[in-house]
C-alpha cells in the first residue's frame, strides 16, 4: 500500500469473506490507513482470524472478527447489528464473499446452481439491506459489490456465476438509483482473473488458459482488488455510483 495513502479514520466498514484472498487484502489495507472493520469468515477457522484480527488492531483502529454465512438473512440481520453495536457505525459495505460452482450447463447440479446464487447474490442482498438501514438514517455511506468479469461477457462453464454477478451488476445500479437521495453511492469492481484460492482451485490446463485470454499475461493479486476498493470507498469517488468499474489486466478490452 505504499504508493497509495488514503487517510480511513475514524471509519468502519463491514467486509463479506475476509478470511483469506481478496476480502482479507481489502481489510488489512483499510486497517492500514485507519479504518475499523467487521470481517466475516464461515468455517473452523476463529483461532486463525482471531490471531490475525488481533494483529491489525491497533491505535484507534478494530478489526471484529464475525462469523456469518450470507445465504442466511437472519444471521446477516443478527451480524450487522453485533458490527454496528461493536465499532459504534458502519460507513460502508463491502460485499466480498462469492463462490464458484463451474460445471456445464447441460449437467449442473441443482445444488451448484442454488449455491452459487444464494452466495453471490442473494448474500449481497440481504447485507445491503441491512447495512444500509443505518446508512440511511445517517444520510451517507458506501457499498462496493465484488463482481466479476464474468458478470460481464459470460464464460463457459459459469452459467450460475455470470449469473450471479450480472445480477450482482444489474442490483448495484438499482440499489445507486434508490439510495443517491441519501447520499450513499453504490458500485460494483469486475476483477478478472485475481491470483487467490479461487483461482488455484482451476486445473492446470484451465489456469494456463486463462492466462493467454489475459493481454499482459499475469493474474491480478489481491491488494490491487484492494486498492480499487480504496478508491470506490474514498471520498475521490464521491461522484460515482451505480457504475461498474472493471479490473482485467485489458483482458474484456
Ligand atoms: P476466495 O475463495 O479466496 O474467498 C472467498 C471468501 O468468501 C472466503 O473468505 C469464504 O469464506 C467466503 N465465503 C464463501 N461462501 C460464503 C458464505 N456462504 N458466507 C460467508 N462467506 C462466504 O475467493 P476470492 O478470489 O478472494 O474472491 C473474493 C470475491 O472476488 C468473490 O466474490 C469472487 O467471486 C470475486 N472474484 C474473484 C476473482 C478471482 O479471480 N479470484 C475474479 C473476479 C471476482
Amino acid at each position: 500500500m505504499n504508493d497509495i495513502n488514503f487517510d480511513f479514520t475514524d471509519r468502519a466498514y463491514f467486509v463479506s469473506g475476509g478470511s483469506r484472498g481478496i476480502g482479507r487484502a481489502i481489510v488489512e489495507a483499510l486497517a492500514r490507513a485507519g479504518a475499523s472493520c467487521a470481517v466475516t469468515y464461515r468455517r473452523n477457522d476463529d483461532e486463525h482470524m482471531h490471531s490475525w484480527a488481533a494483529e491489525l488492531s491497533r491505535g484507534g483502529v478494530r478489526v471484529l472478527p464475525l462469523r456469518l454465512d450470507v445465504r442466511d438473512p437472519e444471521a446477516v440481520r443478527e451480524t450487522v447489528a453485533t458490527a454496528v453495536t461493536q465499532l459504534g457505525k458502519l460507513d460502508g459495505l463491502v460485499n466480498n464473499a462469492g463462490i464458484t460452482r463451474d460445471e456445464i450447463s447441460l449437467s449442473m447440479a441443482n445444488s451448484s446452481w442454488l449455491e452459487v446464487i444464494e452466495t453471490n447474490l442473494n448474500g449481497s442482498f440481504f447485507l445491503a439491506r441491512e447495512v444500509l438501514k443505518g446508512l440511511v438514517r445517517r444520510k451517507s455511506g458506501r457499498i462496493v459489490n465484488i463482481a466479476s468479469v464474468s458478470g460481464i461477457t459470460g464464460l463457459p462453464g459459469q452459467s450460475n456465476y455470470c449469473a450471479s454477478k450480472g445480477g450482482l451488476i444489474a442490483m448495484t445500479r438499482a440499489l445507486a438509483l434508490e439510495m443517491a437521495r441519501f447520499n450513499i453511492q453504490v458500485n460494483a469492481l469486475a476483477p478478472g482473473f485475481i491470483d487467490t484460492d479461487m483461482l488455484q482451485s482451476l486445473r492446470e490446463n484451465q489456469r494456463s488458459g486463462a492466462l493467454q485470454q489475459v493481454p499482459g499475461r499475469r493474474f491480478g493479486s489481491a491488494m490491487e482488488v484492494a486498492k480499487a476498493v480504496m478508491f470506490m470507498l474514498s471520498d475521490a469517488a464521491a461522484y460515482m455510483t451505480g457504475q461498474t468499474m472493471v479490473l482485467d489486466g485489458g483482458m474484456t478490452a
